[in-house]
């Protein structure tokens, strides 16, 4: 059942070449220029003429949704909040008519999130569910949705269902941005092809699992680890420390680059390991003068570059380069690597990766 692999983690890491695909296929036709959504299709008035958009969700869905945050407002220009369901839902939120509530759940199982849909329904909220689990309840008490179809996902550390979340969350954003008229044509069908592009992509990027298994040896007996981003790439920071806690019990923190100099930066030393998520995009420049910042405090780089970067190679202690994408599409990539590592980690440390402690697959508690 684990197909040849050891555990289900890394059976489902390399699954995303074909749960990506899977995701688009039927929906997105690069060549016609067109993305098939019947849930956005019959909620398209709503989702166009929505104030505001809210995704609620937790975890690795909640990561997913401040990508897509990023790319709601670039794409649609409509301002979007992205929320913690265990905060929302006890806080007696303020939504307005017309609101449209994204909630993400792999499981479409977790408490904290149904709880906070219903709340919001009970307002007049419009809920859209991107969800994995057919028929689950989230599913069930959504409007309309979209499926990710990345197929069960047995491990606890959530991996082919973030990359598919993405993949919806980013074609449902060009759906909404080309009906809105806020994208021009040429930048519509170049993201569709981006997009289209990205499972051979990140085959590619699992071809050099092995580097990744050696990078790993030589800092899995780090006790911290700093996660930095900035932009698409921020979430993704935040995701790979997600990652490496749950799966290594390493303590890990995730950040916005910029973030540094306002307190963490204190902690940076010969002994404490940055990552940095640093494909080329249009903060490039900003990222390069944050490892300066971190190679003066002789912290260790590790860096996620693009192909084609000369710079950061010349200053990382570490890179791992993936291939060349926009930067909306580029978190699909760059949180490749960081899936690995926390698992070829947690592997070398001898932990149960597919049932890390205390943690249960769907969080049916509040
Ligand atoms: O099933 P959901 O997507 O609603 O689950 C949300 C979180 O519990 C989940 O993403 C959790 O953070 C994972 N263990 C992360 O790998």
């Amino acid at each position: 059942e684990k197909g040849g692999y050891d555990h289900f983690m890394i059976k489902e890491i390399h699954e995303q070449p074909h749960t990506i695909q899977d995701c688009l296929r039927g929906r997105l036709d690069p060549a016609a220029g067109t993305i098939t959504m019947a849930g956005v299709e019959n909620h398209l008035q709503q989702l166009i003429n929505a104030p505001r958009i809210i995704m609620v969700a937790c975890g690795t869905s909640w990561h997913a949704g401040l990508v897509a945050e990023y790319v709601f407002e670039e794409l649609c220009r409509i301002p979007v909040e992205v929320e913690y369901a265990s905060e929302f839902r006890y806080r007696n939120p303020i939504i307005h008519k017309g609101d449209v509530i994204i909630a993400i759940s792999q499981s479409g199982e977790t408490a904290d999130t149904l709880v906070a849909i219903d709340r919001a329904k009970e307002q007049g909220a419009t809920i859209f569910g991107i969800v994995n689990a057919v028929g689950s309840s989230i599913a069930r008490l959504s409007h309309a949705g979209a499926y990710t179809h990345a197929g069960p996902e047995i491990g606890v550390a959530s991996t082919k269902a973030f990359t598919a979340q993405l993949a919806v969350l980013t074609m449902m954003a060009l759906k909404v941005a080309a009906a809105k008229g806020t994208i021009d044509v040429k930048r519509y069908q170049h993201l569709c092809a981006e997009l289209a592009a990205i499972p051979e992509k990140v085959a590619l990027v699992l071809q050099k699992a092995a580097d990744v298994k050696k990078i790993a040896a030589r800092y899995k007996d780090a006790r911290d680890f700093l996660y930095l981003g900035r932009g698409y790439n921020f979430p993704v920071a935040l995701e790979g420390a997600l990652k490496l806690k749950e799966i290594s019990y390493i303590h890990a923190e995730g950040y916005p680059a910029a973030e540094m100099k306002h307190g963490p930066i204190a902690l940076v030393d010969d002994q404490l390991p940055v990552v940095f998520v640093a494909t080329k995009d249009s903060y490039h420049e900003k990222i390069v003068s944050n490892i300066q910042e971190i190679k003066a405090r002789k912290g260790i780089v590790l860096a996620i570059t693009s192909e084609s970067d000369e710079v950061i190679p010349a200053m990382a202690d570490d890179v791992f380069a993936v291939p060349e994408a926009d930067e909306i599409v580029a978190p699909m990539l760059s949180v490749i690597p960081l899936q690995l590592l926390s698992y070829y980690v947690g592997v070398a440390k001898g932990f149960d990766v597919d049932k890390p402690r205390n943690l249960a697959k769907s969080v049916t508690v509040e």
